[in-house]
């Protein structure tokens, strides 16, 4: 596997960050060297040394999906750019490793498969549903639906150590239930399909482990820090955004099941292991 032929799309983003890490000798670009949404730039980008296009762009601010501008820019970044990127991946026989999130479904089953139908509640999680439909076009793709994501960015896991360092006892959801994936766990995963020419198609690609909800995952970060002087209390996700106009819909079942992605021989690392490692790191314990 060349990874000199590899070209990262958003590469400042949590996973970017994680992929360059991953393949250092891969192109890596973030907007300003190449906008996904420039269909001319795309059209001009010499294609002649790409063998897989790592697509980690994306406009990820779920509640700003669903404000005017923000509606615009999600089915810009999210939908129609992958779009593109897909028939180029099928101009020139290229592999599309593209990013999806369990927001394609409304949440009602506790568990998602693979081979559930989209049913999609918010802007966001919909211009994500187009996606993989546009993405699924390039006969070479991996779709890869990961859920709360946590690497070098703003994430949940790093709000949550700064409200610690503050001092704040924060109300935090109780009902959505779901897994923590380590941009180092969604990495390791895209490099064992690539590596491992596994057959193409969509993959499920969270760590594993009990599933949780975002209040328990928040006093798990608690008594990691030691702080037992810090409470959390539970509250629905309907009561947390009541009055908050422009909010989006979020479903509530997030666990994606592993069974297809562990099916190729994968060894996936429990969340709560990951997140301890995270945690010592972040505020160097
Ligand atoms: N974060 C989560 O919890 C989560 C959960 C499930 C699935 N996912 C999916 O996982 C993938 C990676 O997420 P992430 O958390 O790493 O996202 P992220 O940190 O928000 O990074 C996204 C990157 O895309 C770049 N970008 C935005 N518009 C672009 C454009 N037009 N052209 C090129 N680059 C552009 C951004 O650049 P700027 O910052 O300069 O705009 C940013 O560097 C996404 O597909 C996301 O939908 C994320």
């Amino acid at each position: 596997m060349d990874s000199s032929k590899f070209l990262i799309l958003g590469g400042n983003g949590q996973l970017g960050k994680a992929l360059q890490a991953q393949y250092p000798n891969a192109h890596a670009t973030d907007v300003t060297e190449l906008d996904i949404t420039d269909i001319q730039s795309l059209q001009s980008f010499d294609w002649s040394n790409v063998s897989t296009i790592l697509n980690a762009a994306a406009y990820t601010n779920v509640d700003g999906a669903e404000t005017p501008d923000g509606r615009l820019s999600a089915w810009k970044i999210n939908a129609m750019a992958v779009g593109q990127l897909a028939s180029i991946a099928l101009e020139h026989d290229l592999t599309l490793v593209h990013i999806s999130t369990e927001y394609v479904f409304d949440g009602s089953k506790k568990v998602h498969t693979e081979d559930e139908p989209l049913s999609p509640l918010g802007v966001y999680a919909q211009t994500k549903a187009a996606a993989e439909i546009a993405a699924a076009i390039a006969p070479k793709h991996y779709i890869c639906r990961t859920s709360w994501l946590i690497g070098e960015g703003n994430n949940f896991v790093r709000t949550m150590l700064g409200l610690a360092e503050k001092n704040v006892s924060p109300a935090v959801v109780a009902d959505q239930i779901g897994r923590l994936t380590f941009t180092q766990t969604l990495v390791k995963a895209i490099d064992h399909l690539l590596g491992s020419e596994t057959p193409y198609g969509v993959y499920n690609i969270t760590n594993d482990g009990q599933p949780a909800s975002w209040s328990e995952i928040t006093r798990l970060i608690f008594k990691e820090l030691g702080r037992n002087d810090l409470t959390v209390t539970g509250t629905t996700t309907k009561e947390y955004f009541a009055g908050k106009p422009d909010t989006s819909p979020r479903p509530l079942h997030s666990t994606m099941d592993l069974a297809k992605i562990k099916s190729t021989g994968l060894d996936i690392a429990d969340w709560h292991e990951e997140l301890r490692t995270y945690i010592k790191k972040e505020v160097q314990l």
